[in-house]
């Protein structure tokens, strides 16, 4: 039973779905339907392509379909890359009737996005996200974007994507070491937006670690549920969305001063929100419907500690 939920971003003519599911990529999906015109260009990695590519042109059956593999990493996610992607479009002379497809995770996601966003003033993009972080958190929104050597995402647009489509089984390639670093942005949304999510986190936080899958699907749809909430009130970040910067302050400060990298985005996110809690003495969070309630900030640090245990947080949590 392939998909099993859909959230909806709604966001007037910009509007579109979250289709969460399992066998998505390679199955009887058809993402087809969502690509406008005839031809698109995938955008992935050296790591993503072998696992999951030839599944997805199986997705895409009836388009004209370009290839760009990419190197794998953070330190990738630059103007170079960007210019890269549009000198490949431009190669096959696309036009503005093209698909961008992003299949990775949040790197590939973000420049994949800018080109997107970039090439003839926009054409359409479509987030296929297999990492965690990508899944809950980088893929939705519209945020694109690279980094430059003063700043971490200081060079991006907002574009909508027509579809985000997650398969959670990709998830079963994912190292360790990054589904803990996408944890921390699910916590984030228990932290900044709902309470009862942040206590089912701490209840189910060794499911999750094992990949559950109905766990996984859980974490992913409340995620997205809660992202969409915040982007359909606030698509350009002029106040609500600002909220879902929690810890990002601190963890950009740390990717940047690490270079890029070193740290996992998520791993530094961890660190900053607890870094960020601690600064601000807060001890009780909001719920979802803006309520004052009391997930101590012990609590949440603890959860964040086990998320991280394996990587960046393990000292600084004891
Ligand atoms: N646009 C936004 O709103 C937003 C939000 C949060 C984070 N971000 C950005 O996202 C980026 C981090 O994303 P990320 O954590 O996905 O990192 P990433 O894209 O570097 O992916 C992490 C690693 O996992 C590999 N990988 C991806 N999918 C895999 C799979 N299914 N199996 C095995 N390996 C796989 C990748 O090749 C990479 O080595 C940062 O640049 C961050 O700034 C953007």
């Amino acid at each position: 039973m392939p998909v099993v939920s859909t959230v909806n971003v709604e966001l007037g003519e910009r509007s579109y779905p979250i289709v969460i599911g399992n066998g998505l990529v390679g199955g009887e999906f058809d993402l087809a339907a969502y690509i406008p015109g005839a031809d698109c260009l995938v955008v992935t990695n050296q790591t993503v392509a072998p696992l999951y590519l030839d599944g997805l042109k199986r997705n895409l059956a009836g388009k004209a379909i370009a290839i760009l593999t990419l190197p794998d990493g953070e330190s990738y996610k630059s103007l170079e890359t960007a210019s890269s992607i549009i000198d490949k479009l431009i190669d096959r002379g696309a036009g503005r009737d093209t698909t961008v497809v992003a299949l990775g995770g949040g790197v590939v996601g973000d420049v994949a996005g800018f080109a997107a966003a970039s090439y003839m003033r926009g054409v359409a993009f479509v987030q296929v996200p297999t990492t965690l972080l990508a899944q809950v958190d980088s893929s939705v929104g519209g945020k694109t974007g690279v980094n430059h050597a003063e700043g971490k995402n200081l060079i991006g647009a907002f574009h909508q994507p027509r579809i985000v489509l997650i398969d959670i089984d990709t998830l079963s390639t994912l190292p360790d070491r990054e589904l803990r670093a996408g944890l921390a942005e699910v916590i984030k949304y228990g932290a900044i937006a709902d309470v009862g999510f942040l206590e089912w986190l701490e209840v189910n936080l060794d499911a999750l670690l094992s990949k559950d899958a109905a766990a996984l699907t859980h974490a992913i749809r409340r995620s997205c549920e809660l992202k969409a909430q915040v982007v359909a009130a606030d698509e350009r970040e002029s106040s609500r969305r600002a909220i879902l910067n929690f810890g990002h302050t601190f963890g950009h400060a740390i990717e940047r001063c690490q270079g890029y990298g070193d740290w996992l985005h998520g791993e530094a996110v961890a660190a900053g929100m607890i870094m960020a809690a601690e600064l601000s003495g807060l001890d009780a969070g909001r719920d979802a419907h803006g309520g004052r309630a009391e997930p101590p900030r012990r609590r949440r640090a603890r959860a964040l500690a086990r998320a991280g245990r394996s990587g960046r947080l393990a000292g600084r949590a004891a």
